[in-house]
């Protein structure tokens, strides 16, 4: 048989939190080494347990979970989250513009494989969860970076965003809170970014699945409740981070503002969610009784929680570490510390992450992944144990004290 070669498609498509380091990782595990992996979102594996009722909905329901769906999703789950974006100040939502998947990733790719022609321009953000540079550049389009400024608490840089649209432009993405940043952005930055979706008549693309997940009273401001009927915009959340569920694979996207000028675009988004059936029923059911109620979140993030003991450890140990700083995250699982380029000689921050790995087992993502242009920056999870956090993150300094690349 000859060589069988993966698609052309696949040829500008980048994925690389998942790359050769956690191969190497994988490896090492498979010979007996124990790996402190530090390098994803998934909570479970660190004792976050989902809320009880989450799990109890889901079990009650699997009898009725048996047939495929509505291909948009249950219309209780979809009506919960209209109702809950109600709460949020967005009034404009519809139950027949919520669309559930497995997991946000799926809508992602969704609604750029429905929009995007050859050459279309969508505005990511640098750096970025990489699932968006990579699903813009599977759908045919191009993904055109904008700057998040480090010494302007990584808010994004709007004159360099604004300087970057063209006339193939079509959206612009913002993550907020932010992977891998931990920025969660004011309501005037969040208003400038509509102004000009405004002007220059783009779609904008918010990923909010950390939306719950902000410390230190930083006010998280849906995208949506500012856009109104003058810009078409796309929300994405769900349950894999706030109701620590990932492996449910449960999400949603709401589509709001002018959608009657988007009809032949959400007919396309209709199609592709025809085409895949629907999402997974059981965990349909979960999003209603997640929405509604007590968010047992807050126990997690409030002083005392969990998640703010691991972030504030985090970032006092890194910050205590010769060569690294490191900006605070006001929401979300992550920190993106920078590294004294100079002081490590580092010209490959994956060859960084590697010697790091096989020296010390720990695994962490280097910030090129994340579409950042220069090797001085890597992630780190915070969702850890402290005491493990601990360990690792006097690994990480020893390790340091002594690396040149
Ligand atoms: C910013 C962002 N968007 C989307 C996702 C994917 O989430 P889901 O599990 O809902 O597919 C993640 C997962 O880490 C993420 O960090």
């Amino acid at each position: 048989m000859a060589m069988v070669r993966q698609s052309d498609k696949l040829k500008n498509v980048l994925y690389d939190i998942r790359g050769p380091v956690l191969e190497q990782a994988e490896k090492m595990e498979a010979s007996g080494h124990r790996i402190l992996r530090l390098n994803i979102g998934n909570p479970a594996p660190f004792g976050f347990e989902a809320p009880d009722a989450v799990l109890v909905d889901m079990i009650k329901n699997l009898p009725n979970a048996q047939g495929y769906s509505d291909s948009r999703g249950i219309y209780s789950a979809r009506t919960a989250v209209v109702q809950y974006y109600q709460t949020r100040g967005i009034m404009n939502l519809d139950t027949d513009d919520v669309y559930l998947g497995n997991g946000v990733s799926e809508m992602i790719t969704m609604s750029l494989q429905a929009l995007c022609n050859t050459g279309d321009e969508i505005l990511v953000p640098s750096p970025d969860y990489p699932l968006w540079t990579a699903s813009v550049a599977l759908s045919g389009g191009t993904p055109v970076h904008y700057l998040c400024d480090e010494n302007n608490g990584w808010n994004p840089d709007l004159e360099d965003l604004e300087s970057k649209i063209t006339s193939r432009t079509k959206g612009i993405v913002v993550i907020n809170p932010n992977n891998p940043t931990g920025a969660v952005y004011s309501r005037e930055t969040l208003t400038k970014i509509v102004e000009i979706a405004k002007k220059h008549e783009l779609i904008l693309f918010a990923d909010e699945i950390y939306e719950k997940i902000t410390y230190d009273n930083a006010e998280m401001i849906n995208l949506a409740s500012l856009t109104g009927e003058d810009v078409l915009c796309l929300t994405y959340s769900g349950l894999s981070k706030a109701y620590r569920v990932a492996g449910y694979r449960s999400g949603w996207l709401a589509i709001t503002g002018p959608n009657w000028k988007a009809e032949s675009y959400i007919e396309g988004i209709k199609l592709l969610a025809n085409m895949r059936m629907c999402a997974n029923v059981p965990a349909q059911h979960a999003i209603q009784t997640a929405l509604g109620g007590y968010q047992s979140i807050n126990d997690l993030i409030l002083p005392g929680g969990r998640l703010k003991a691991q972030r504030d450890l985090a970032y006092k140990k890194l910050n205590e570490i010769d060569g690294v700083s490191c900006q605070q995250a006001a929401g979300a699982l992550y920190l993106f510390p920078k590294l004294d380029v100079e002081k490590f000689g580092i010209v490959d921050d994956e060859r960084f992450a590697l010697d790091l790995l096989k020296e010390q087992k720990i695994l962490l993502s280097h910030g090129t992944a994340f579409n950042w242009g220069e090797p001085d920056h890597f992630r780190l999870v915070t969702l850890p144990a402290v005491e493990m956090l601990d360990t690792a993150l006097d690994r990480l300094g020893e390790f340091l004290s002594g690396y040149r690349q």
